[in-house]
């Protein structure tokens, strides 16, 4: 079995933001409910013209450069995506063609809603363990925006857009001790009709009617999702920390899946771990979905909050219902 590197990070967030005072012209709500109820003060909106692949791609583009990474030499692209640019090409295809890589590759997109990253992520690990792929692109790119209903305060609110990207290459250097460490992760498709679109799929295609009855857009039992995503995202990391051999407080970061902020404080809570310990951007950008964990990676590398030989866990928890955690060494 080879050893998996994480090269690099990068993300890309859009500029447009929408702060809770511009939410509070659109819809029955208030800065003090949403900062209350959920710690989100702003989010990102990309633009109209804007889609997952263009994010994704900026995101590629921001880790790629960062440590000038020939783009020929990437051999599998994956994005973890639930709002991709169409049914089909999968986004993943339309990134190779927008980053211009001449070469073959294998591309393809993995549905697992929030939870996008960490499934990622696993599915990377072992295509680079098992010498399947040298260099791998895991981009997570989201635009939620564009399936939210406006006129729903009970989820507009909460969601943003953004993406991040990892490049990870395999190799059979034995001495190396940054990487994956240890995932764990796994769904209940029990859970489909707590979070979900209803229409726009095979069940039900795009009609007059569903657009009349705004069946497009996010459906959601907020305070079941809660719950389970507490228990879920807390279980996760037990887990992972157990495979890994390691106890929750030798991490030296927790990035939790940034949805709500009292959702990362009960984790918190449960977990025992210090706040200090603990990353948390959901004020500024909101659920994002699939790209929050990696986006959160990125920044608390960028300001140095983590260094070299830093131990971070990573958990996320999201429609499906799905869940998972990663422990890596930076
Ligand atoms: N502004 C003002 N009032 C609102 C708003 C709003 N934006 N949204 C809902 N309300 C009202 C409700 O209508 C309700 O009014 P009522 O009592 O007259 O019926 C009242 O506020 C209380 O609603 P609750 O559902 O009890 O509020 P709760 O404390 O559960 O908070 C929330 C709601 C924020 C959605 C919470 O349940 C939550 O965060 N759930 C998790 C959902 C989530 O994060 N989903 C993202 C996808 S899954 C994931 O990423 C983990």
């Amino acid at each position: 079995m080879k050893k998996v590197k994480i090269l690099s990070t990068g993300c890309y967030i859009p500029n447009n933001v929408l702060t809770n005072f511009d939410l509070e012209k659109m819809v029955d709500t208030s800065n003090e409910w949403i900062i209350t109820r959920t710690g989100i003060r702003e989010r990102r909106i990309a633009d109209k013209d804007q889609s997952t692949s263009d994010l994704a791609v900026e995101a590629a583009k921001n880790c790629i450069d960062k440590v000038n990474f020939p783009k020929e030499e990437i051999d599998t692209i994956i994005v973890a995506t639930i709002t991709p640019d169409m049914l089909f090409p999968s986004t993943a295809c339309i990134v190779h063609k927008k980053l211009g890589i001449k070469r073959e590759v294998f591309a393809f997109d993995v549905s697992a809603a929030c939870s996008g990253f960490i499934y990622g992520l696993v599915l990377a690990e072992g295509l680079l363990k098992i010498g399947k792929s040298k260099n791998l692109l895991l981009i997570a790119s989201d635009v939620l925006s564009k399936f939210v209903n406006w006129q729903d305060r009970n989820t507009c609110v909460l969601f943003g857009d953004g993406a991040g990207a990892m490049l990870l290459s395999s190799t059979d250097d034995e001495d190396i001790e940054d990487g994956i460490v240890g995932t764990y992760f796994g769904a209940d498709g029990n859970y489909d009709e707590l979070l979900y679109i209803p229409a726009g799929g095979s069940k039900l295609p795009a009609s007059f009617e569903t657009v009349q009855k705004n069946l497009h857009t996010i459906v959601m039992s907020g305070k079941e999702v809660f719950k389970v995503a507490v228990t879920k995202m807390v279980d996760s990391v037990v887990k992972a920390c157990e495979i890994c051999g390691i106890s929750v407080n030798q991490l030296d970061l927790l990035i939790p899946h940034q949805a709500n902020l009292r959702i990362i404080n009960a984790v918190g809570e449960r977990l025992n771990i210090d706040p200090s310990k603990i990353f948390i951007n959901v004020d500024r950008y909101g659920n994002m979905s699939a790209s929050t964990v990696i986006v959160s990676l990125d920044e608390a590398i960028t300001s140095k909050k983590i260094s070299k030989g830093s131990l971070v866990g990573l958990v996320a928890f999201g429609g499906g219902f799905t869940w998972g955690a990663a422990i890596l060494r930076i």
